[in-house]
């Protein structure tokens, strides 16, 4: 198993380019099931959660293949394939994409129902909804989703939940829609860019999806879709924890193609931390070598603070003077990072749903284990501002979204090393019985 050393308190420079967005392109692949053409993708990050669902799509009959130029090509060689395979779909939630597709162009559906994870319970239930209104038949057996529908009809359907909009929900029953008959109104739709950028590669494959970027979608029905060309937006994500990087280490730093239109909300809290960006043609420069300062916010769905910054945010107001009180409405419990952050020497302490931050003048390296994507991002991050070497393990979570981050930081100047790690022999525990009775008063 691989972990990261980092080697804290040393300021970062220089200039990195934000790669293509895990959750725009992770859809938008899902997706190409619909055509009935090849596909070509451009901008896809080289991500685990990237190449596992690649592999869900080889095992569903589609031929993938790259490019020297890094484009995706896609395309459907065996259609009698219904069934997305626990084996895959275990190891990342996003692979329940497939589930719309699959069944509006292949008229059944069996996909394993995602597994949880540490961000807190995610159900499919709006998804399942969503798909029945459309008119399949639903049934969960043995952890499979089993869907079918000889045609799909065009419904009005309200997609809100007890915790607002679904991204993945409304990307799957947007992608059955297009090739459903008649007329689709989804209400409450998910707003954010990652689905408007499924809604336009759709639409240039010849679907009719009109509201994309508001909580009403209007969708066309229509006989097929065509094969085309497409390239994914840049990661807002990525580009926003690399902001906090520079906030947190107190330098300057330029990124290219950041998408600062898709991040207003997160611009806005970091103009509030003190952070100063500008940008001039799609260089973007952040310079956080001023003081910082305290701020309260929520995580909500878009155009909010994104709930997949939360933790980010958490690290870098861990070393900022004052008291910041976090809540993420989108997944209440997404905390796991707060106890590793307190490993370090952050003053965190949950109240209900909030977690209360307050400054310490620095953190101190340690052993810290990652629980999730967005965890493993935050943990380098204040590993980065942190006294001494800080070991983060489990750092597969953080392949699963990052274009490998470490080598990003190290071209700002960070040292972070990518090691294997060294097993450690856990010693023999001599058995009870011997070891329970001090030596002095076993009888002789
Ligand atoms: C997407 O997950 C993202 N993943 C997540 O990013 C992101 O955190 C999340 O949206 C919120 O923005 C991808 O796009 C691949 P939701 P998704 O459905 O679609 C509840 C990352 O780090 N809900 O928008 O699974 C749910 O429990 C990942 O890149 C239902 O109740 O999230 C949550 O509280 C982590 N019923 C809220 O809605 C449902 O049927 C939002 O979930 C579906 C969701």
């Amino acid at each position: 198993m691989e972990m990261l050393v980092v080697k804290g308190e040393r300021p970062l420079s220089g200039r990195v380019a934000i790669s293509g967005a895990k959750n725009a392109a992770l859809p938008i692949m899902a997706a190409t099931l619909l055509a009935d053409g090849p596909v070509t993708l451009r901008n896809i990050p080289q991500l685990v959660d990237v190449a596992t669902l690649a592999r869900v799509l080889v095992s569903l009959g589609m031929n993938i293949h790259g490019d020297t130029s890094g484009a995706l090509h896609f395309e459907t060689v065996d259609d009698s394939q219904q069934t997305a395979d626990y084996e895959l779909v275990r190891r990342m939630r996003a692979s329940i994409c497939v589930l719309g597709p699959l069944l509006a162009k292949r008229k059944r559906a069996c996909v394993s129902l995602p597994g949880g994870c540490n961000i807190g319970h995610r159900p499919i239930d709006l998804h399942l909804k969503g798909l029945r209104a459309l008119g399949a038949d639903i049934s969960i057996e043995n952890g499979y989703v089993h869907a079918a529908a000889d045609r799909l009809v065009g419904a009005d359907i309200y997609l809100g939940g007890a915790f607002g909009s679904t991204v993945t929900g409304t990307c799957n029953v947007m992608s059955a829609a297009v090739l459903a008959e008649g007329t689709t109104h989804i209400e409450a739709a998910a707003c954010e860019p990652e689905v408007i950028d499924l809604g336009n590669f759709l639409n240039s494959l010849g679907a009719n999806i009109v509201g994309l970027g508001t909580p009403f979608l209007t969708i066309e029905g229509v006989e097929s879709l065509s094969g085309g060309n497409y390239s994914v937006i840049s990661d807002r994500i990525e580009a926003a924890t690399l902001m906090i990087a520079a906030g947190i280490t107190g330098s300057e730093i330029q990124l290219e193609n950041a998408p600062l239109s898709h991040m207003t909300a997160v611009l806005e809290v970091l103009d509030q931390v003190g952070l100063k960006i500008s940008s001039t043609a799609n260089v973007t420069t952040v310079d956080g070598r001023g003081d910082r300062s305290a701020v309260d916010f929520v995580a909500r769905p878009y155009p909010g603070i994104p709930t997949d910054v939360q933790a980010q945010m958490m690290s870098m107001m861990s070393v900022t003077p004052g008291k910041s009180v976090i809540a993420d409405a989108v997944f209440p419990d997404r905390f796991m990072h707060a106890s590793e952050l307190t490993r370090m020497g952050a003053q965190i302490r949950r109240e209900g749903s909030t977690a209360v931050v307050q400054g310490v003048p620095r953190l101190s390296g340690a052993n810290v284990m990652a629980s999730d994507l967005r965890a493993s991002a935050a943990l380098v991050l204040a590993a980065l501002a942190a006294e001494g070497k800080t070991v983060i393990r489990r750092i597969y979570h953080l392949d699963r979204g990052y274009e490998r981050l470490e080598n990003k930081l190290n071209a700002l100047g960070a040292k972070i090393q990518r090691v294997e790690d060294q097993p450690v022999e856990i010693p023999s525990v001599p058995s009870l019985s011997k070891a329970s009775t001090p030596r002095s008063n076993r009888a002789a």
